[in-house]
């Protein structure tokens, strides 16, 4: 069984072609970060413009990729939620139209499910339950596993993602969009210990995050050494920051496993990305005997493959989308 998976929740229009639930046949990702770096964040009405052109292009592509046509394909998969109302519109009417127009099913799929499905597009499997902290420059959650259809959510942020974080760090200090990668890459030159950031531990068992004091201490640091006249030392102030935000992620994920006495761990969204977290983790996880499950790298970030691969097993529960649906913004997964 083919299906076509559709990702446009945020910035990434992606395709992928899926054979039953093991082979990825094509998995296409075209990136806009071109576009929105000069403004240091996403620009919506961008976005969604870029999917408009980038659709088609990007179906056909991964068509040509998998070697198939779209009459090969049976069923459609595609992110209903949540994400950016402008961009996903893009993809969820085109999936219905093309279910429509081809006579195929379609279901709509909840990106957050997509990610914490994520690690079994990889040959290591995890097996149920696990804890899975999902981490994005949009999300930032933990939430617990109990098969393919059920998750419970553990704990989120209570204002910004951890991602969302990074971005504006790096916008603050004049780096770049996205910014995770390059305060990052400025970290590994600086040392950590040199300047002391808060962590937002919340109250004693929390599974919540927040990372909006952690900002503003950056910001406060910046105005100090501005008005002293000093200069930033932006080195160590990437290497704190990326510190305090790791340090809280992991903690509060190992806090999860106790919490729900889970013995994997798995971790999604485009943080995963980051180095120092996977080999912190990959420690605590060691010294608490957990097994962390890490997807590849084209699997962390939105792809197209984690939606098909999440929309085939709500298939194979016989959940099918009508064409009367809408996008939603928020996710309820879990809840
Ligand atoms: O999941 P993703 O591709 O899509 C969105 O949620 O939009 O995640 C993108 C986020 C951005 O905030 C980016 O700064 C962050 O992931 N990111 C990283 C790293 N690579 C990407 N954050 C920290 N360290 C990294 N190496």
């Amino acid at each position: 069984m083919l299906t076509l998976g559709i990702e446009t929740s945020c910035d990434d229009t992606a395709v992928a072609v899926l054979e039953d639930d093991a082979r990825i046949r094509a998995n296409i990702i075209s990136n806009q970060d071109m576009i929105h770096a000069r403004f240091g964040g996403i620009v919506p009405e961008l976005a969604s413009r870029r999917h408009m052109e980038s659709i088609t292009v990007v179906t056909n592509e991964a068509l040509a990729q998998a070697e198939v046509s779209l009459r090969d394909i049976d069923l459609i998969a595609v992110t209903q939620g949540p994400g950016l109302i402008g961009s996903l519109l893009v993809g969820f009417s085109y999936a219905k139209a093309l279910s429509y127009t081809l006579n195929k099913p379609f279901v709509g799929v909840d990106h957050m499910s997509g990610h914490l499905l994520s690690a079994f597009l990889e040959k290591d499997k995890p097996s149920f339950p696990y804890v899975a902290l999902i981490v994005s420059g949009g999300t930032t959650a933990l939430y617990y596993a109990k098969s393919y259809h059920e998750f419970s959510l553990l704990g989120r942020t209570r204002d910004d993602a951890a991602g969302e974080a990074f971005d504006k760090v790096a916008r603050l200090l004049s780096l770049g969009y996205p910014g995770g990668p390059v305060v990052s890459e400025r970290a590994t030159k600086g040392s950590s210990s040199r300047l002391s950031l808060p962590r937002a531990w919340l109250d004693e068992h929390s599974l919540d995050f927040s990372f909006s004091g952690l900002k503003t201490a950056v910001l406060n640091y910046c105005n100090n050494c501005k008005s002293l006249q000093r200069d930033i030392q932006v080195e160590d102030l990437c290497a704190a920051f990326e510190q305090a935000v790791i340090e809280v992620l992991v903690e509060k994920t190992i806090l999860a496993t106790h919490a729900t006495k889970a013995e994997n761990v798995v971790i999604g969204g485009g943080v995963s990305a980051n180095r120092r977290l996977r080999y912190h983790l990959g420690q605590r996880c060691i010294e608490e005997g957990k097994k962390l499950y890490v997807p590849a790298l084209t699997h962390c970030t939105d792809n197209a493959a984690m939606i098909a691969f999440a929309g085939f097993k709500q298939f194979e529960r016989g959940l099918q989308g009508s064409v009367n649906e809408d996008v939603f913004s928020r996710s309820s997964l879990g809840l």
